[in-house]
């Protein structure tokens, strides 16, 4: 087994509150091994592109500064995607990037599509890795909680919270539209959270007409104004993806699907007047939660002991009041973790009596 004494810390993929905790619990924990931790700007960039993009961190000139309590991250990330033909080229360069700063062993900040993409550089490139999750998202898989959720759904039910008021003026059917990709972990949580009235979620097929029925029914008791809710990778009710923009290899994004909603809806009834909220990136940025930075730091921390009992190639992951670590390969061939019908958030929406789709 290498003796560990260099190692370097990297994030990856869209960005969230957290990440500067999760740095400062490595940082903070190396040093207390005699390791110095080197910090790769720009995701993998740092070490893929000339000239290498790298820092040093310290207890002292990390920690004393307001990062490690702040959201973005402070050492850059990447989320361009990558073609799968070019992994092989990139992991060349990876591989030589990390020997010409000598580091033993890589920390890799990420979700699922990083996880992927990076540990396919280090197994490529013989570079040991271990993984911490991360993602606004909550669906990197085999873990209960991902860095940077919590806190944006502290955003998203704030935001859920301000609207109740100004739908509540205006007599209105104030649409939010929350990210989230694939998955409708962050809307479900924060519609739950803000007692929205309707929440739609990628998972679960739903109807227009079951949308206004609810509307209807919340008028007949005597109020109106609504919130609804909905997940940016929810679809038409046809079916088909709404998108008005791409990524930088040319995949369509989710966004806009609130303002399909806001026409269909009012197509068909227009008892409320509807406007639309398009969350976006302020999702990512809000403070990061106590419970995200404790989660941080014990995820960092993890990643030291884990390194220095020289175990790698794995993702940390929390599982209960448990910290448990997945071989990479596994949590890769995972996928991404959507939300469960059955979810217990799911249950109290319903219970509740808010509309969340068709579900048998
Ligand atoms: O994965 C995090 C996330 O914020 C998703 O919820 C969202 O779909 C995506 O990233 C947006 O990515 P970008 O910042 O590249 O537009």
């Amino acid at each position: 087994m290498t003796e560990i004494k260099k190692i370097g810390i990297l994030t990856s993929g869209g960005d969230c509150a957290g990440l500067n905790a999760v740095v400062l619990s490595v940082v903070n924990s190396a040093a207390q091994l005699g390791w110095e931790v080197y910090g790769i700007h720009n995701g993998t960039d740092g070490v893929t592109e000339t000239p290498l993009s790298y820092e040093l961190l310290t207890e002292r000139n990390f920690s004393d500064t307001p990062w490690p309590r702040l959201a973005g991250s402070y050492l850059g990330s990447l989320n361009k995607g990558v073609k799968m033909e070019s992994q092989a080229e990139i992991s060349a360069r990876f591989g030589k990037g990390v020997a010409e700063l000598g580091l033993d062993a890589v920390v890799v900040v990420g979700g699922d599509g990083s996880m992927n993409i990076v540990s396919n550089y280090c197994r490529n490139a013989g570079v040991k890795m271990v993984g911490i999750p991360k993602t606004i998202d909550n669906d990197t898989p085999l873990t209960q909680y991902s860095v940077g959720f919590d806190s944006a759904c502290k955003v998203c039910t704030d935001a859920v919270d301000a609207l109740w008021k100004t739908a509540r003026s205006h007599q209105r059917a104030l649409i939010l539209e929350v990210m989230g990709r694939d998955a409708g972990h962050l809307a479900m949580r924060s519609a739950v959270a803000g007692f929205a009235d309707v929440c739609l979620v990628p998972e679960i097929p739903y109807t227009v007409d079951g949308i206004i029925k609810k509307l209807k029914s919340i008028k007949a008791k005597g109020r109106n104004h609504a919130v609804i809710v909905v997940s940016e990778g929810v679809h038409t009710e046809t079916g088909e993806m709404v998108s008005n923009t791409k990524n930088l290899i040319g995949e369509k994004i989710n966004g806009g699907i609130g303002e399909y909603l806001s026409s269909a809806i009012n197509a068909k009834y227009s008892e409320f007047q509807t406007r639309v909220t398009k969350l976006g990136h302020v999702q990512r940025a809000g403070d990061p939660t106590a419970f995200d930075r404790a989660l941080a730091c014990a995820f960092g921390a993890k990643a030291v002991e884990l390194l220095k009992a020289g175990h790698t190639d794995v993702m940390v992951a929390l599982n209960g009041d448990k910290l448990v670590t997945y071989p990479l390969e596994e949590v890769v061939a995972e996928g991404t973790t959507l939300l469960n019908k059955d979810s217990v958030y799911v249950k109290a929406a319903i219970d509740m009596g808010m509309y969340v789709g068709e579900i048998k």
